[in-house]
């Protein structure tokens, strides 16, 4: 029996969940119950790259450029940041991949589950000789992730070690928006930001975010719920995060859009990512036995 067939054999849901080979060939979770929404999770880093509730728009960003290969990550959706943020910070193992190594790993399906508002997939990461060779820390890390008419994501880690770990984490979520240039970001004002595009210098942010140019901004200490409002689109998307201290924001603009392999050159207007994070002085250092439980719940209404 195949891997897709052995999976569909354990896992799928008749009229609602199917595993397929998708993109790359790379297996994918679909999921496609009527009257509550569509979505699809690659098993390569646990990625959500879709969700639809039935009767609105897709609401996560997938680039047409996206490479889907092993060992790539997927450009768009939600690719899971683990256990870095960014470039890692380290002389000592200067071949540490952007962002870590969690959004490149196969996972594994562990349930699958339905009720009736709701389907919930939970994929888990374990350490192996790859991930101790670049981090040598025994670890679990579970992303569940509930399909309804909300999306809710939640990242678990927990460690094997004798001593605290510290770790940055990130649902890097990309949003499909109709113009980045005309949405505006609630939620973040009276944040204080790191500026990536200009030296890392601390800011303060005063009103609403908006983007008129390359943005890349780790804002701290930002617990609110924040809420993009998008005219074009007309709709409002609405972000709840759980244990995440840090949100980042980010639009590469033109330059930078250009000079990405995996991002098509006129696509960036159409994406906006905000981040559910623990970054940079948001890190988390978790003592042993304990279990860190990161979340972002997203609903979408009309503007
Ligand atoms: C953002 C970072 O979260 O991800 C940016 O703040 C980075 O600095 C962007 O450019 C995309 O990263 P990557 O590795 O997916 O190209």
């Amino acid at each position: 029996m195949s891997d897709i067939a052995s999976l569909n054999s354990r896992f799928a849901i008749p009229g609602a969940v199917s595993v397929v080979s998708s993109n790359g060939n790379l297996p994918a979770i679909h999921i496609n119950k009527p009257g509550l929404c569509s979505g699809t999770i690659y098993l390569h880093g646990a990625h959500v790259t879709a969700w639809k509730p039935e009767g609105a728009e897709e609401v996560l960003w997938l680039s047409q450029k996206s490479g889907w290969q092993n060992d790539k990550p997927i450009r768009g959706g939600v690719p899971l940041c683990f256990p870095w943020f960014g470039p890692r910070n380290s002389t000592e193992y200067p071949n540490s991949p952007m962002h870590g190594f969690a959004r490149t790993k196969p996972w594994s399906i562990e349930s699958i589950s339905e009720s009736p508002t709701s389907i919930t997939v939970s994929l888990s990461l374990q350490n192996d000789a790859s991930t101790m060779a670049l981090w040598p820390v025994p670890f679990m890390l579970r992303h569940r992730i509930t399909f309804s008419r909300e999306l809710i994501m939640s990242l678990e880690f927990t460690h094997a070690a004798k001593t605290p770990i510290p770790f940055e984490e990130a649902q890097h979520t990309y949003f499909a928006v109709g113009d980045v240039r005309e949405v505006k970001i609630s939620g973040l004002s009276g944040a204080r930001y790191i500026d990536k595009t200009d030296n890392f210098n601390e800011k303060d942010q005063a009103g609403d975010v908006t983007i008129s140019a390359e943005t890349d901004r780790v804002y701290l200490n930002t617990t609110s719920a924040i809420t993009i409002s998008d005219p074009v689109k007309r709709r409002r998307i609405n972000i709840q995060k759980e244990n995440a201290d840090a949100t980042v924001v980010w639009n590469p603009w033109i330059a930078k859009a250009k000079a990405m392999p995996d991002f098509g050159d006129e696509e960036w207007p159409h994406m906006l990512c905000v981040e559910t994070a623990n970054a940079g002085p948001n890190a988390v250092n978790l003592a042993p036995n304990q279990p860190h439980v990161m979340a972002t719940r997203i609903a979408v209404s009309p503007l």
